[in-house]
């Protein structure tokens, strides 16, 4: 059978903070789609009972979410708990007691990666890991040099195509979706290369601080946090061609592709900022130069995009939480009036919290009136939360499709394309909270046409964007 089903999930990191915000809200989501009818066994070092640990889920589901009268009995009826060092060959003696007659397990790595290597050499040693899969959580590796000693670990006793790396965003409806709306409308597809676009813009911007999570973002940064992986993951499916097929492989061959073409971000293509206050953040260090806010420039160097820059925006305390894309289109060679009159037409794809597409056009809505940009917004208003995200990889992962899971030379490029400018300790600008990062980023990196700083709130269908200045 070519994907079989796995027969078991055992998730390490049981009692930790992914599987309070995110997992056990997935599992029950699972059980309610009839996506999940095997045993779970959890595992952490905590000094837990299996009652501690349902105690827990429960709570997890009533803050995240709710609890499923139906499917939560079901879950705490699959659920085991096994407690114990993950270095101790006895932990993984209990697993594989507590898999019985199961045969291909899904082994999910809810933990440092630090840990990977010692988990799956004991998986192995207590044959937990005959015809099993791997599911590890970002981040996968802190630079292209750990990610490769990570992959050598994997790969001793992995094969490939049992390791699901986990990016949530390849997972978001609308990540997702941007390689099949762009692949089935031809309107855009036909604008969507170098002859008619200048520039593309990728904000990624969160209103919130790192809410506790000091330590982790401490030694992390936004470039690792979401840049090297969410980012490039939305980057890749909006400037990847067409795959050849229409299997995982192929898909995940043309975004590597992709990343193949873009050089190495330099230090003048970076700005780097900190916002006011991080360093009072519990678990910061004092004098941390971790950026919480990150622009930089990107070039393809493809048939398709040479030529056009796409600068990128994400950060954390900034005026809104939003994921939005905006492409300038070149302008049409106007002669009876100044191309400063002419209002730029752009696309603007919002991935969050809503999915719409618009389309601003120049307008002249009156006969001798002055051009006016307007906004067609196709909207659509459903938010796929992350949850669901986590659901559809930890179901993805268990039924063996690895479409939306990251390749190893897919992980690899990325790293390759921001390492080097992580290494050269670029300066950190301060930014006041609920700004659009340091003041300078302007001086240092602008767009043509200059920041589109996404607002909140749902658009409306069609919209006066930029009334012409009077001449
Ligand atoms: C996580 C990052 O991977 O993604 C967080 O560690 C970030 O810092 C989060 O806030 C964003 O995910 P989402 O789904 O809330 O947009």
């Amino acid at each position: 059978m070519p994907n079989p089903h796995s027969d078991a999930l055992v998730f390490f990191g049981a009692t930790g903070d992914l599987a309070y915000k995110k997992i056990f809200p997935a599992l029950q989501s699972m059980v309610r789609h009839g996506k999940l009818d095997v045993p779970v066994i959890g595992v952490a070092k905590a000094g837990w009972t299996l009652e501690q640990l349902k105690a827990r889920a429960l709570d997890s589901l009533r803050t995240h979410g709710g609890v499923d009268e139906v499917a939560w009995p079901k879950l705490a009826a699959l659920l085991s708990y096994v407690d114990g060092e993950y270095g101790d060959l006895s932990t993984f003696e209990a697993i594989r007691k507590q898999l019985g007659s199961a045969q291909r397990p899904a082994h999910y790595l809810a933990i440092p990666p630090v840990l990977f290597g010692t988990v799956v050499e004991q998986l192995v040693k207590a044959d937990c890991a005959t015809n099993a899969r791997i599911i590890v959580e970002k981040p996968f590796g802190h630079d292209l040099q750990s990610a490769q000693e990570l992959n050598r670990i994997l790969h001793t006793f992995f094969d490939e195509s049992a390791i699901f790396r986990i990016d949530h965003y390849l997972a978001k409806n609308s990540v997702y979706n941007l390689v099949s709306f762009r692949f089935s409308n031809a309107i855009f597809e036909g604008l969507w290369n170098r002859d008619h676009i200048e520039s593309v813009q990728i904000t990624m911007a969160e209103d919130f601080g790192v809410q506790g999570r000091g330590a982790f973002y401490d030694a992390t940064g936004t470039i690792r946090d979401v840049v090297q992986n969410h980012i490039f993951q939305v980057l890749s499916n909006l400037t990847m061609e067409a795959p050849a097929r229409n299997d995982s492989e192929s898909l995940r061959d043309e975004k590597v592709k992709v990343l193949k073409s873009i050089p190495p971000v330099t230090a003048n293509n970076l700005v780097r900022g900190q916002f006011e206050g991080y360093l009072n953040e519990p678990g910061v260090r004092p004098s941390s130069t971790t950026e919480t806010f990150a622009a930089l420039r990107i070039d393809i160097n493809s048939w398709r995009w040479q030529g056009v820059p796409f600068f990128i925006r994400a950060g954390k305390n900034l005026p809104t939480t939003c994921l939005e894309v905006m492409a300038r289109v070149r302008r049409p060679p106007i002669t009876d009036v100044s191309p400063e009159s002419t209002p730029q037409n752009y696309l603007r794809i919002r991935l969050n919290p809503e999915m719409a597409v618009a389309v601003a056009l120049s307008a002249t809505p009156a006969t001798g009136a002055k051009r006016q940009l307007v906004e067609l917004v196709a909207a659509q208003h459903s938010r796929p939360a992350e949850m669901e995200a986590y659901e559809r990889v930890l179901s993805d992962a268990m039924a063996g499709d690895a479409t939306l899971f990251a390749r190893q030379d897919y992980v690899e490029e990325a790293w390759r394309i921001v390492d080097p400018v992580l290494k050269q300790d670029t300066p950190v600008l301060p930014y006041a909270p609920h700004t659009w990062g340091p003041a300078h980023v302007d001086d240092i990196i602008c767009p043509p046409g200059s920041w589109h700083n996404p607002h909140s709130g749902e658009t409306e269908q069609v919209r006066v964007v930029q009334p012409v200045r009077p001449a």
